[in-house]
């Protein structure tokens, strides 16, 4: 059985510059299963961020409606949508965003600071989710002694700690080199096999071939909305 998870109506953002306005997203319907893997696309400033951004419950559509999970996200207050993104949310950004000069299981343990989860539990929890991203042996280091892909083993682990129902990237290959992109596809690829929902941005079709379906923005629009019955299979390969 499929269920809804992510349900976007009509929706509109509105950015004002000053006397301007821009319309980043001019009235987007769409709807996203529990499970899928959506890849989404379009040139620079077609609204993929700020799609992400409404999605994550980190802004609020200007016009319009979004349901996560049956929740209509314009009725929550500020407080409501935080514990949503903590709670329910894992982020994987392309820079990776990890405190430089904190552990990796340190900055996995970060998100659980925010969360129902009892601090007996916390080093259990980072570690578990270190070595489902194949980092088990690398709790202690620093990000300056991982590559670049380790670094983003290290964010996606923290993405996942919380056990959240869904993540959302925003071109997390774009800062890393073709092999180490394909392995961090592999590791999404896996994530999704054992049930996570997967929305990632990307501006490479390469990229987004990895993925079930992909949506194509074009100046604040939707224009067209693929399902790929059979993605590209991405392998691990040698993990150094
Ligand atoms: N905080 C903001 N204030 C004003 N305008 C904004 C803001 N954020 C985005 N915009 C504008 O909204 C439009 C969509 O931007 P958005 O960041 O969603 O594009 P994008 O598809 O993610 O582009 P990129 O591929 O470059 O990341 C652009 O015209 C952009 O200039
Ligand atoms: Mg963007």
């Amino acid at each position: 059985m499929s269920e809804v998870l992510i349900s976007v109506q009509q929706a509109k953002k509105v950015y004002q510059m000053g006397e301007e306005q821009v319309w980043a997203l001019k009235g987007v319907d769409l709807q996203i299963e529990q499970g899928e893997f959506v890849a989404i696309m379009g040139s620079s400033g077609s609204g993929k961020s700020t799609m992400m951004n409404l999605l994550g419950c980190l802004d609020v559509a200007s016009e319009g409606r979004i349901f996560l999970d049956g929740v209509e996200l314009s009725k929550l207050d500020k407080n409501q949508l935080a514990t949503i993104r903590n709670q329910r949310i894992g982020f994987v950004f392309q820079q990776f965003n990890l405190l430089p000069r904190t552990t990796a299981l340190d900055n996995v343990t970060l998100p659980l600071l925010y969360s129902q989860v009892p601090e007996s539990e916390w080093p259990q929890r980072a570690r578990e989710c270190l070595d489902l991203v194949g980092l088990g042996e690398r709790l202690h280091h620093h990000p300056s002694q991982l590559s670049g892909g380790q670094q983003q083993r290290v964010a996606i682990a923290r993405a996942l700690v919380n056990k959240p129902v869904m993540i959302l990237a925003d071109e997390p290959t774009g800062a890393l080199d073709t092999q180490t992109g394909l392995e961090v596809m592999a590791l999404f690829q896996q994530l999704n096999r054992q049930g996570k929902t997967i929305i990632l941005v990307t501006h490479e079709p390469d990229i987004a071939e990895f993925a079930s379906r992909t949506l194509t923005f074009r100046d604040g629009e939707l224009v067209a909305d693929e399902t790929n019955p059979n993605p590209r299979q991405a392998t691990m390969g040698e993990q150094v």
